[in-house]
This record gives C-alpha cells, sequence and structure tokens, in this order.
C-alpha cells in the first residue's frame, strides 16, 4: 500500500452543515483517566482519530480494555494492574501518553514512561510534570531514557505549576489526576484553565472525585479513596471547529457548525471579526460567513482564555490573503512555525523573525506539492489548498489523521474538492 496523499482543487466556495467532533485533547487524558477507575467507563463522542487508537494500544497494554461499541461509545474497563510501563515506541509517536504517569502512580504506587522527545512544534520539557509528582511525595528517576516513579501513597500538597511559558495543560492533568487518589488536599495554582482541564475534571468527579475550582489558575482536589466508573460525554473540539471557521472564511464561504461551542473560542472569534469574518450564534448552530475583503490584524498566542496556539498556524493561513500586513506573535511554542516554508512554496509572503512571523498579505496563493509537518500545519495546508488556484497535493496525511476525525469526507460533504489518493 503506497503513502496516501490528500489532492485539493482550490476555489470552491464552502456551503453546508458540518458536526465538530469530540475534542481529542479532551478525551487523552479523560482515556488515560480511566486506569483508576474501578468499574466501567463509558465514553461518548471521542473522536475516531489515530492518536486516540495509538492511546488505546497504550492502554491495553497497561491492563486497560477498551471497545469502540456499534453506536460510537468507547467503554473502557481495567482488567489487569500487572504492567505500569509505557514504552518508548507508542510515547515517540504520541506524547499525550505522558497522562499515564499521574494514574499509574496514584492506582498502583508505580509507573515507567519513556520520556518523550522533542517534536515538531519544539523543545517540549516535562519538568512541570515531575515536579508534581516529586511534590506529591513520589521518588522520581530518569533511568536509561525511561521516567521511574513510585511511591506508598501519595500526599496532598500545595503545588505551583507555571512554567516560563506559563501554565501547562497536560501538566495539570497529571497533577489533578494523582491529586483525586492522594491522602488530603492538594492545591493547584497556577493550573490551566483551558476547556480540556474543565472537562477532565468533570469526568473525575463524576467518578467520585473532589475537584473544585478547574477553569480557574487555583484548583483545589480533596483527595478521596477510589474512583468508579461512569458515562461521559467529551467536549466538543474546539480546534476543530476554528478550523472549519478558517475553511468558510477562506473560501469565501457559509458554514453552519453543529456541536460547536463557542464560548470555549472567544479570543479566536474576537480575532476572527477583526479580520473581518461573521460568527453568529443561533440556537445549535454556529453559522460562520466572510466578506470579499480580509483585514490584517495582529495576534497572539496565549493559554486560554487567549488565542489558542492550536489555531496559530491555521489563522495565519487566512492572513496571507489579508489586505496588508498581519502580525503573528507565538507565545506558547516559539519554534512552531514549520509551516512557515511550506505556504511560501504556495506564494505567501511570510517573513519570520523569532516568535514572530510579519504576514504580508496577497492577491491570492498558488496550489503546489507540499509537506505536512504536524497536525495543526497540515490543517493549515490544507486550508491553503481550498483557497488556493489550480492543485495542491499535502503528503504525510498521517499528520491530520491524528487529530481531525475524517476532515477530507466532512470537508467533501461542503462542497471542497478533495480527494485521498495514495501513491503507486
Ligand atoms: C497540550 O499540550 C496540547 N496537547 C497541545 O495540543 C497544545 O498545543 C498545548 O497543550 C498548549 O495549549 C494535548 O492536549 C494532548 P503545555 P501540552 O504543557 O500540555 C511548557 C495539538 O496540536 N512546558 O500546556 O504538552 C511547554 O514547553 C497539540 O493538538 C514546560 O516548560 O502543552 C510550552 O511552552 C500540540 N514544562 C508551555 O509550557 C513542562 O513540564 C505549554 O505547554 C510542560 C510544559
Amino acid at each position: 500500500m503506497g503513502l496516501p496523499y490528500l489532492k485539493i482543487n482550490g476555489g470552491n466556495r464552502l456551503r453546508g452543515s458540518v458536526r465538530v467532533s469530540g475534542s481529542k485533547n479532551a478525551a487523552l487524558p479523560i482515556m488515560a483517566a480511566t486506569i483508576m477507575c474501578d468499574g466501567e467507563v463509558t465514553l461518548r463522542d471521542v473522536p475516531d482519530v489515530s492518536d486516540v487508537r495509538s492511546l488505546c494500544e497504550l492502554l491495553n497494554k497497561l491492563g486497560v480494555e477498551t471497545k469502540r461499541r456499534d453506536d460510537g461509545a468507547l467503554t473502557l474497563v481495567v482488567r489487569d494492574e500487572m504492567n505500569c510501563k509505557a514504552e518508548y515506541d507508542i510515547v515517540r509517536k504520541m506524547r499525550a501518553s505522558i497522562c499515564a504517569l499521574g494514574p499509574l502512580l496514584a492506582k498502583r504506587g508505580k509507573a515507567q514512561v519513556s520520556m518523550p522527545g522533542g517534536c515538531a512544534i519544539g523543545d517540549r520539557p516535562v519538568d512541570l510534570h515531575l515536579r508534581a509528582m516529586r511534590k506529591l511525595g513520589a521518588d522520581v528517576d530518569l533511568v536509561g531514557g525511561d521516567i521511574v516513579a513510585k511511591c506508598k501513597r501519595l500526599r496532598g500538597i500545595e503545588l505551583f505549576l507555571g512554567g516560563p511559558f506559563g501554565s501547562t495543560v497536560l501538566g495539570t492533568a497529571n497533577a489533578m489526576m494523582a491529586a483525586s487518589l492522594a491522602d488530603g488536599v492538594t492545591v493547584i495554582e497556577m493550573a490551566a484553565c483551558e476547556p480540556e482541564v474543565v472537562d477532565l475534571a468533570g469526568f473525575l468527579n463524576a467518578c467520585g472525585a473532589s475537584i473544585t475550582g478547574q477553569g480557574t489558575p487555583r484548583m483545589v482536589v480533596e483527595g478521596v479513596k477510589e474512583l468508579h466508573g461512569c458515562e461521559y460525554r467529551i467536549i466538543p473540539d474546539r480546534i476543530e471547529a476554528g478550523t472549519l471557521m478558517i475553511a468558510a472564511a477562506i473560501t469565501n464561504g457559509e458554514l453552519k457548525l453543529e456541536n460547536c461551542r463557542i464560548d470555549h473560542l472567544m479570543a479566536f472569534v474576537d480575532r476572527l471579526n477583526a479580520v473581518g469574518v461573521q460568527v453568529e450564534r443561533g440556537e445549535e448552530l454556529i453559522t460562520v460567513s466572510s466578506s470579499r475583503r480580509l483585514e490584517p490584524i495582529e495576534v497572539t498566542t496565549q493559554p486560554f482564555p487567549g488565542m489558542p496556539t492550536d489555531l496559530q498556524a491555521q489563522l495565519m493561513t487566512l492572513l496571507c490573503l489579508a489586505d496588508g500586513n498581519s502580525i503573528i506573535t507565538e507565545k506558547i511554542f516559539p519554534d512552531r512555525f514549520l509551516h512557515v516554508a511550506e505556504l511560501s512554496r504556495m506564494g505567501a509572503h511570510l517573513h519570520k523573525e523569532g516568535p514572530t512571523v510579519i504576514v504580508e498579505g496577497v492577491k491570492r496563493l498558488v496550489g503546489a506539492p507540499v509537506m505536512a509537518s504536524d497536525l495543526r500545519a497540515s490543517a493549515a495546508l490544507l486550508l491553503a489548498g481550498m483557497a488556493a488556484r489550480g492543485t495542491t497535493i499535502v503528503n504525510r496525511v498521517y499528520h491530520i489523521d491524528r487529530g481531525y476525525e475524517r476532515i477530507d469526507e466532512k470537508l467533501r460533504s461542503v462542497n471542497a474538492d478533495i480527494v485521498r489518493c495514495e501513491e503507486e
């Protein structure tokens, strides 16, 4: 079988309505948290993307049985607690495997998780995760590239989780999960406020945990003796929703989005409005449409409720076609700009200076063969292809399949000319 690629003929206006899938970044830590549950967990709206499949593979090795039911729900139940090791072959594919650290420690008293390396979006240290586990009373060492942690019982404590780039999403998730089964009360200061963290807290509480303050920088976790199973629905994917909004705007079309939480996207919608894109909130649908002229803007990525780094690449594509110069500054992952070189191959005028890119608007982009480098960069190239004159080939689509559920099918259903092909 040859490698798949996406072939896009640009120029079609998108029209119609699309349902946004459940959030990948909410689902992954919630799935990892089931390691701590006695009893079956049923999760609804877990997207069928390759990162979810990789995490199922890891959980299976850790003794958690996972099943996709006919109605789409994912069930998870712990069958065996012997293996506590997350091997390099899975962790290197998916950094979110680090989410197994807190649950394994808290429930089984030991964890061995391969240390994640850097990735296409830059250095991604896990020092804050390790600091949290040590503060909660675990012995943590690095042995042969693995994080090896053990504890008799974790103890609640005051934790400060801020780093040089602000709060940490998965670090907060790990601390919150571990603290749920610790003795006593844990206070997490400078906790991440992202909706995915709030969703994890909602899930843990549904399993019997006692967490308050989620969605604020100060969370309080009162340890409980055990967690039970539950049924839970994952929040809509705000990054997929934002990507689809740009798809409507960049093709000068109009899309209605079902299952979209606009309150999770306020900073992004504010920037879209500044560009001249209308986002209307209906009872159940969000309608996105755009005028012909796109205004240039300034935008800086920040932790929630600021503009998400996971939409930076896609917004850059839209700004490539604005009438003037925009300025994008990346404050979360300062090296997250691999899409700059690929967009330039399609005729974009981009000038990078440290963590800032000046986007000089051009009249049009032109189709070209391009290479996806990471999940959100591939989405940016897909968007560029839909707006460009001519044909764009996006190679290495496995990056996009990690986090967007059947994105080519969804876009085709609203009039995009996009096909998945395989190399001969
Ligand atoms: C989560 O990664 C997301 N991943 C990322 O989405 C997202 O870009 C990121 O949060 C920021 O919103 C998942 O949820 C699976 P961080 P995470 O720890 O938690 C620094 C996508 O495209 N830091 O909040 O790993 C770090 O280097 C992915 O879906 C430390 O210094 O990100 C960064 O500058 C990509 N020490 C900042 O904090 C640490 O121990 C925020 O990173 C941890 C992080």
